[in-house]
């Protein structure tokens, strides 16, 4: 999911706020964009719940932020796996921090249009429809089964995170022409070394 845009004033930090300073440095992944296969193939099913995967959540997450980005997928960082890490708030709330293996929605219900863009995809947006509220079954970072529901913009960076995992981008979401402009516009970007 894309930048989540909020006002100068709502994300000022206050003397109030508790920091958030992670313990340790993090790795941050340089995102991969539109045009790199990885993003239109299905990753490979997590099977390894170790150490690791856990500092690559934690990695995620802090690429996620320095990219102003609300979910982040592991294709989107060069790795073809079934992983995905959400944050609705952009870091104002450890608790919001989702982390999904595995997902998928198991239940739908309601429509909402809205703008969305992706990090892969920087600069571009487009209207999809989206499920308004969406029930995903997941492992989570020690490989123990749960259920989420989502509600609006969640459902949606649910919904947009697991087409991730399946190899698909919003940009099919779209109508052709929007869908076609988009990438002429990237093709022309690409060819002027901007891509
Ligand atoms: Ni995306």
């Amino acid at each position: 999911m894309p930048d989540k845009s909020t006002s100068s004033k709502a994300t000022a930090t206050t003397a109030t706020e508790t920091p958030q300073a992670p313990a340790v440095p993090r790795k941050i992944y340089p995102i991969v964009k539109y045009g790199d296969p990885i993003l239109e193939k299905p990753g490979a099913g997590v099977t390894k719940f170790d150490s690791e995967l856990e500092e690559l959540a934690e990695d995620m997450f802090a690429s996620m932020y320095a990219a102003q980005g609300v979910g982040l997928a592991a294709p989107q960082i060069g790795k073809s796996m079934r992983f995905a890490v959400v944050d609705v708030t952009g870091g104002k709330n450890p608790e919001a921090k989702i982390i999904l293996a595995n997902p998928e929605v198991t239940h739908a219900e309601g429509e909402v249009r809205e703008e969305e863009g992706c990090l892969s995809i920087p600069g571009f947006r487009g209207y999809v429809i989206r499920p308004q509220f969406v029930t995903v079954k997941a492992q989570n970072v020690k490989g123990e089964p749960f259920e989420i529901r989502g509600e609006n913009m969640l459902a949606r960076a649910f919904c947009h995170e697991i087409d991730h995992l399946n190899g698909i981008l919003f940009l099919q979401h779209l109508g052709m022409l929007k869908r076609d402009l988009i990438k002429r516009k990237i093709k022309k970007l690409r060819k002027q070394g901007e891509w």
